[in-house]
Formats: structure tokens, C-alpha cells, sequence
């Protein structure tokens, strides 16, 4: 379907890993530059839109959304060389993240095994600059691709002018609907470094044997599959509150009145700390409100247990962050992309 095939009174239930009900104006792809193009022009007009990749980082928490959804569609990898240092890599938008690992991996070039199997696409992976086991992309990323939608033409992000923080990039503020991200440039390290420090990683490497790309992806994968619950079975957005970064002076007054709680050392002498270890102290970890919950395993993310509500959802993530609050006087971001237009 081209951009000009659009599909009217579009349902959105299929289109976010979380499956709330909810139902858009129109459905555009964007499949190449002449889609890009109309694109710009709706834009101008005024209209209202939404980029969207495979909706896992996006809540459509209204039962309408008055928009229209751009669903980046680009396709395409190619591998443009080697300088003795790096593999250097350009990924479109729209190629799925999880087969763009297992691309590089069976390629024999690592550095993006850690992460494995997290949904999504290229396009998106560098909105929230994702992250796992002790790997970001801004680690592994050399340039991101752009159209402007402004003056309608191409141009190149830095790794700089990126941006990058934890779970975070210019993509989210400034950088905001004004640019399509068209493709994602990589260098990949010839000196293959494995990043073994999360949990048991180490542990289960060894197990399997021989320390290689491809067995570091299989432990990230098998890890992720016994801790997560598969979207398609239970609906969810991966973690659904930012781990909170505290000042050093507020992260030892909690150690002190809460001498387990689970912490690490973040950037600028800050303290990260674990949202999942908080909500699971407030009696948390598998409550149920209405059609929407904490799931049982893992209290960092939310999940709909079938038939959940936009609105439950929004009353659920009020509850988490008050209980949050109230406890340890710490606030809860959510992660994902909420949709209330
Ligand atoms: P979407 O939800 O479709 O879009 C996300 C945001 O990016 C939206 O704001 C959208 O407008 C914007 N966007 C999408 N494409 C473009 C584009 N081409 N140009 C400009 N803006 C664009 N995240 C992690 O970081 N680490 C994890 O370990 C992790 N695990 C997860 C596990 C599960 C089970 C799930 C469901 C999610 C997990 N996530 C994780 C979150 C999610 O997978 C990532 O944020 C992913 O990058 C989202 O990709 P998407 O294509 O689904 O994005
Ligand atoms: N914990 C609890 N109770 C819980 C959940 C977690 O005590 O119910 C504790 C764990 O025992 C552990 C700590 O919290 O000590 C961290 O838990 P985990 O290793 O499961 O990681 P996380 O902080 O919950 C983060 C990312 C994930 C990423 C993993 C691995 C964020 C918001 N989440 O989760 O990313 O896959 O680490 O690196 O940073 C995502 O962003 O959607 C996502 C899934």
C-alpha cells in the first residue's frame, strides 16, 4: 500500500504491543521518498499525526485518536565497509530491530548482541536510545538518518547532535515531529569487546562454552524470554516507568531508611534506582485493576490482562506512582509513548 492508499477508521488494537481498544482517522505507509513528500505536505496543512513503528513503545490510552498514523515502512540494510576498526552499517527505518541483531550476528560482527529480542524497529531504536544488559545504542551508533519535514529534505544527526541519555535523545524533545528517522548508521567494533556485567550473564556464558557473539545472544535471549511476557500472549510496553535517577544526598537517605533497596551508580555522580524493586515494596507485584495490572514476575511492567481500558490503564499508573510517592517520595516517568489525542 502506498501512501496513497490510506485506510480509513483504522484499528489500533493490532498496531501497540500493549492492545488497548482504540481506533484512528487514517493509516498512512511510508514505504519510500514520494510518501515522505505527502507526508510534508499533510504536515503543513496542519493535520494531526503520529510517526509509528511497531507501536512498543506506544499506548493509545484513548479509545479515538483524532490523527493521522505514519507507519515508517522503509526497508533495507547494506554494509558499507570496513576501517581496520569498525564495521560500518546502514539500517532503513522500518527493518525490524530483533532480525537486524540476528543479522549482524550470523555476519560474524558483534556488539549489538545484548540487544536482542527488544521489539521494534531501526527507526525508533534511536528515540529512546534503547538499552539492555549493559549496552546502549549510542554506543553502537555513528550517524541516524533524517527527512526533514520543514524543507523537506534528507540530513544526517551525529552521534553529538543525538543527544543520547538513558532512555532518552533529541528525538523526544527538540527533535519532536518536526523529523522522520529514515535510517540508522552503526560501527561495530573488529575488536569484539563482549559486555558480560548485568546479573549471570557471565555465568551463562561460560556455560554454553565458547565466549562468541552468537552465544551472548543466545543467554540475552533466553534470559529475556524467561523474565518478559510476550506481547502477543499478554499485552505490554516492556518496563513501563524509567528506572529514577536521584541525587547521591536522596539515594543515601533511602539506603539508610531502606537498607535492600536496589541501586546503581549513574552519570554525574547521580544514583539510579530500581522501579521494579520500589513498586514490588509497595505490595504492588500483581495487582489488578479492572483489565490492566503489574505483572506477577516482574513489577516494573504493566500489563493488559485481556480486556483492558485506555482509562484503567491511566488510573493504574496514577495508583503505581502515588503508592511510589507516598513510600519513598520518588517520582515514576513513564517510559512509553501514552496517546491521549
Ligand atoms: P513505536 O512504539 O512505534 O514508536 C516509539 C516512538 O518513536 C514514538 O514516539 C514514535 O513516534 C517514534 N518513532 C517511531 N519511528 C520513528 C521514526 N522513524 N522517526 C521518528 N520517530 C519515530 N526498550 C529498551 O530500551 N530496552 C529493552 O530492553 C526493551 N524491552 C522491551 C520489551 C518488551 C516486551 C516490549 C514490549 C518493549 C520493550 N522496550 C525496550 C521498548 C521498545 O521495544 C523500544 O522502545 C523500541 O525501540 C520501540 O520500537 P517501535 O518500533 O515499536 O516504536
Ligand atoms: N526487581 C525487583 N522486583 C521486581 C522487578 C525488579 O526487586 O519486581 C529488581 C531486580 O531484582 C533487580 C532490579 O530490580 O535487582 C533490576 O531488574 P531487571 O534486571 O529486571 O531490570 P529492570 O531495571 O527492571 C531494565 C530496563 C529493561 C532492560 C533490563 C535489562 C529500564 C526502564 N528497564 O529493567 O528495559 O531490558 O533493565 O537491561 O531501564 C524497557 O526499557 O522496556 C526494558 C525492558
Amino acid at each position: 500500500m502506498s501512501a496513497l492508499t490510506a485506510t480509513h477508521s483504522v484499528d489500533l488494537q493490532p498496531l501497540h504491543t500493549f492492545g488497548l481498544p482504540a481506533r484512528a482517522r487514517e493509516l498512512r505507509l511510508l514505504t519510500n521518498q514520494d510518501d515522505l513528500m505527502a507526508f510534508a505536505r499533510v504536515r503543513q496543512e496542519g493535520q494531526p499525526f503520529l510517526l509509528l513503528g511497531e507501536g512498543s513503545n506506544t499506548v493509545f490510552t484513548s479509545p479515538q485518536v483524532d490523527a493521522t498514523i505514519w507507519k515508517v515502512a522503509l526497508k533495507g540494510r547494506r554494509y558499507l565497509g570496513c576501517d581496520g576498526v569498525h564495521h560500518h552499517l546502514r539500517v532503513w527505518a522500518g527493518e525490524n530491530w530483533h532480525h537486524t541483531v540476528e543479522w549482524t550476528v550470523a555476519m560474524g560482527w558483534g556488539g549489538l548482541e545484548n540487544l536482542a529480542l527488544i521489539p521494534g524497529c531501526v527507526g525508533a531504536s534511536p528515540v529512546q536510545n534503547i538499552g539492555a544488559y549493559g549496552v546502549e545504542l549510542k554506543d553502537r551508533v555513528s550517524a541516524v538518518h533524517v527527512f526533514d519535514l520543514d524543507v523537506q529534505k534528507e540530513c544526517i544527526f551525529n552521534l553529538d547532535e543525538c543527544e543520547f541519555a538513558y532512555r532518552d535523545s533529541i528525538f523526544k524533545h527538540a527533535a519532536q515531529g518536526r523529523y522522520v528517522i529514515t535510517a540508522v548508521d552503526f560501527a561495530l567494533p573488529v575488536q569484539w569487546q563482549p559486555v558480560l556485567g548485568y546479573g549471570d550473564v557471565a555465568q551463562r556464558v561460560a556455560e554454553l562454552g565458547k565466549l562468541t557473539p552468537l552465544n551472548l545472544f543466545k543467554v540475552i535471549s533466553a534470559i529475556r524470554t524467561e523474565k518478559l511476557p510476550d506481547p502477543a500472549v499478554l499485552g505490554n510496553s516492556g518496563s513501563f516507568f524509567k528506572n529514577p535517577i536521584v541525587f547521591e544526598s536522596k539515594a543515601q537517605a533511602l539506603v539508610e531508611q531502606f537498607p535492600n533497596i536496589v541501586n546503581y551508580p549513574a552519570d554525574h555522580g547521580q544514583v539510579k534506582l530500581a522501579a521494579g524493586w520500589l513498586i514490588e515494596q509497595c505490595g504492588l507485584k500483581g495487582y489488578v485493576l479492572g483489565g490492566v495490572g503489574v505483572y506477577s514476575k516482574q513489577s516494573l511492567i504493566l500489563v493488559n490482562l485481556g480486556k483492558g481500558q485506555g482509562a484503567e490503564l491511566r488510573q493504574l499508573i496514577e495508583h503505581v506512582q502515588a503508592q511510589v510517592q507516598a513510600r519513598f517520595g520518588v517520582l515514576l516517568e513513564p517510559e512509553p509513548n501514552l496517546i491521549e489525542m
